[in-house]
């Protein structure tokens, strides 16, 4: 029980420490006496001080000791610059940074990764720098995407796991309790400090039976995110359980945990199984698998243990689903698809599927949706639509191309991009369409919001399994359904497709491909950290101004949001990845995505001062030269969609003092809260519809305490003021950070102390 068992194969020194989460969590249950569910007992094993620790679901703050962090290349910037201004000589928790948000897709694997080394050098000369110094594990460009890296090399069973980007909860297929935060965040879990996290309710899915034919992990949770909708998981882990769960393989659960994002879940996660084992052990992991083996009762839920809520799924009646277009929610069942898509006037011609993805690159994804391009190859047809494959990592493609899938594929006619995220993340070089041109396209990947993948907002954007978006390739249509209709071969015969078909991992055992990992050296005292000040890419990051203690008076509404504003709408992607470590040049996006409520049109506000109307960014920048702050009106789950604090340091940089909503999604509440920004919401959300785009508001800011409501007053232009009030989550801590200017200047302060 004692044995030291090392967290992964790249590290040394770093064990994993079952035995102490164990004390911990006997602490923890000494206390409070009641069955644990699985997703309890794996954070509260991770308490900093599980004695005196306030533990109430849904309600108390959480500190937290998280065993490793994880940043992907356009978030680690900002972490990074953000961490280097703290002055700490080495990261006090371990911590990857990998490269694959930034190579955009255009012609394929090698001449795209080679295009995006040289777009891209600065970037990766300081990130790779920066890790060296400071002691960070290195995944250059080519070894995968973040979450597949992960699964493959760092998750294990029962551990706490904290990433800068939404998908980090695909370690929950290895029961790692792994939660995507912001990059502000991970800098305090880096810096040594402990992690905050509001004890999060447990949303319960027993799956029951097993699943067959065209039916995939991918649809357990398109069919959740269906029941949940987007703000259904919100403050929540949601814990699959139930003798279904045995039926699936590890990257299956992976999948599930991953797309839980979609449900604003905090994470996803199942129990240590023998799945699991043999995923570890494929993984050349035994070692750890053996480990979890001793600690395997801590690993799973205590029996009669509560759910907040339960949600079952018989998973032999369990039908394939496609979700969209334009949020992940929208779920149809395979056999109202062709309906659906002709009451709603979704074009019907698919003109590109895509399949990879750290929701679904592994080698049971790829083997399945090969079975279906094989098994139309027999039939001498190929894929109809354009056909695209990311595969999740390095060791993914090496080993799919030695078993034939990737031969397959290229056959099929489908282009290998590189081991990256690419379109998913709209770094794709669409040129088969133009822009504002109305077509649908399908993937395996997990999000699916308006521009997302190819910056064209009538892009009908689908999500569903890896097997339905090979077979609705071939096809070319989306009222296809591989289960009723048929195809025409090439001698004019009809058939249909088989069912898929894939091992869940390799007879032959992963091939690791390339080394694409750079360890930090021995010796870092020599390593310089690269960043030019003349870069308009990255931008060494100066503390914002503490608060100046007063009440806002008669200060203008910058934009009232109407209805859904991502952090795709506050801070885009796209072409705009390429300034995430430059504050001040990446806030030239912010909320241009965004629709103002007074004219339904995006990025065009009414400036309140000068009367005329301009982009959001330049009316904020007017304002803030005028020494002037503003305030934000947003809707329900305002900052859905990613984890990037951009979407909170850009209002903060332009001078925003408050974002005011009917209700926030968790993450970018707590970057806001950590830029020194003040995220409240209406204690009446009727209160929205009073407000006009032109009312003054007074924030008394002042009034700010733990529990306590604020009390904003808005004086239309024409019409008498009114007052009402707005209630935040703010403790005691946090409002230090408020005080100060930003978590970071309270922490630079104690560090001083
Ligand atoms: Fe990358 Fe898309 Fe996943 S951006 S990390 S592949 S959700």
């Amino acid at each position: 029980l004692d044995r030291k068992v090392e967290m992964n194969l790249w590290e040394k020194g770093n064990y994993i420490n079952y035995r102490k989460m164990s004390d911990n969590l006997a602490t923890v249950r000494g206390r409070l006496n009641k069955p644990l569910t699985l997703a309890e007992k794996v954070i509260y094993s991770h308490l900093d001080n599980p004695h005196e620790q306030e533990i109430e679901r849904g309600k108390s703050y959480l500190k937290l000791r998280p065993d490793r962090v994880a940043c992907q290349d356009a978030t680690a910037q900002m972490a990074i610059l953000q961490f280097m201004s703290a002055g700490i000589p080495k990261v006090q928790t371990p911590t990857t940074v990998h490269c694959d948000h930034l190579i955009e897709a255009q012609v394929g694997g090698p001449k795209d990764l080679a295009r995006a080394e040289s777009i891209n050098k600065e970037v990766y000369d300081f990130l790779s720098s920066a890790c060296a110094k400071y002691d960070i594990g290195f995944w250059k460009p080519g070894s995968g995407i973040i979450h597949q890296i992960i699964l493959e090399n760092y998750a294990f069973p029962g551990g706490l796991l904290i990433g800068t980007d939404s998908h980090t909860p695909n370690g929950g297929g290895l029961g790692m309790a792994a939660i995507g935060v912001g990059g502000a965040d991970a800098v305090d879990v880096m810096a040594g400090l402990p992690w905050e996290l509001k004890a999060p309710k447990v949303i319960g899915v027993k799956l029951t039976g097993q699943m067959s034919g065209w039916t995939a992990p991918k649809d357990i949770i398109l069919k959740v995110a269906g029941i949940l909708t987007v703000k259904g998981g919100t403050g929540a882990i949601v814990e699959y359980h139930g003798p279904g769960v045995e039926t699936l393989s590890c990257t299956g659960m992976g999948t599930i945990c991953n797309m839980g994002a979609e449900i604003g879940a905090t994470t996803s996660i199942f129990p240590f199984n023998d799945r699991m084992y043999e995923y570890l052990n494929a993984t050349k992991r035994k070692d750890i698998g053996d480990h979890a083996r001793a600690y395997a009762h801590d690993l799973k839920a205590d029996k009669g243990a509560e759910y907040d809520q339960l949600i079952e799924i018989n998973l032999s009646e369990l039908e394939p689903h496609i979700n969209g277009p334009f949020t992940p929610d929208l779920a149809t069942p395979l056999s109202k698809f062709k309906q659906a898509v002709e009451e709603n006037g979704w074009p019907t011609e698919l003109k590109a599927g895509l399949i990879g993805s750290c929701t679904n690159s592994s080698y049971e994804d790829m083997s399945r949706a090969a079975s279906i391009a094989r098994d139309a190859l027999n039939h001498g047809v190929k894929a109809k639509s354009l056909f695209y494959v990311t595969p999740g990592s390095e060791q993914i493609r090496a080993t799919i191309a030695r078993d034939g899938q990737m031969e397959t594929f290229e056959d099929f006619g489908g282009v290998i991009l590189a081991n990256a995220c690419g379109p998913c993340i709209g770094q794709w070089d669409r040129q088969d369409v133009k822009k504002g041109e109305k077509n649908s396209i399908v993937s395996s990947y997990n999000r699916n919001f308006t521009g997302r993948n190819d910056a064209n907002p009538a892009t009908h954007a689908f999500v569903t399994s890896p097997d339905l978006t090979t077979a609705f390739t071939i096809a070319g249509d989306l009222r296809f359904n591989p289960l009723t209709d048929s195809l025409l071969a090439k001698d004019g015969k009809e058939f249909k497709l088989s069912s898929p078909t894939g091992a869940g991992l390799p007879d032959r055992g992963y091939d690791p491909g390339q080394n694409t990992y750079q360890a930090p050296p021995a010796d870092r005292s020599f390593v310089t950290v690269n960043v030019s000040p003349t870069s308009d890419r990255l931008q060494v990051l100066s503390p914002f101004p503490a608060w100046d203690g007063k009440d806002a008076i008669d200060i203008p509404i910058l934009i009232k949001c109407q209805g859904k504003t991502t952090t795709d709408h506050i801070s885009m992607a796209g072409p705009w990845l390429k300034y995430r470590g430059h504050l001040d040049n990446i806030s030239n996006n912010m909320l241009i995505g965004a629709i103002n409520s007074e004219n339904g049109e995006a990025n065009k506000v009414k400036n309140q001062i000068t009367g005329e109307y301009g982009p959001v960014p330049a009316t904020a920048r007017d304002y803030k030269a005028r020494g002037i702050k503003w305030v934000v009106i947003g809707d329900w789950n305002y900052g859905e969609g990613s984890s990037r604090e951009h979407a909170a340091l850009e209002p903060r940089h332009l001078g925003g003092l408050a974002i005011i909503t009917k209700s926030f999604a968790r993450i970018h509440e707590t970057n806001l809260k950590k830029q020194g920004m003040l995220p409240l919401t209406f204690e009446n959300p009727e209160d929205y519809d009073k407000i006009n785009p032109d009312d003054k508001v007074d924030l008394l800011c002042t009034e700010i305490a733990v529990g306590k409501p604020i009390t904003i007053r808005f004086k239309p232009k024409n019409g008498s003021p009114w007052e009402t009030k707005l209630v935040h989550t703010f403790n005691e801590d946090q409002i230090k950070w408020f005080r100060d200017g930003s978590a970071l200047n309270t922490m630079a302060k104690n560090t001083k102390a």
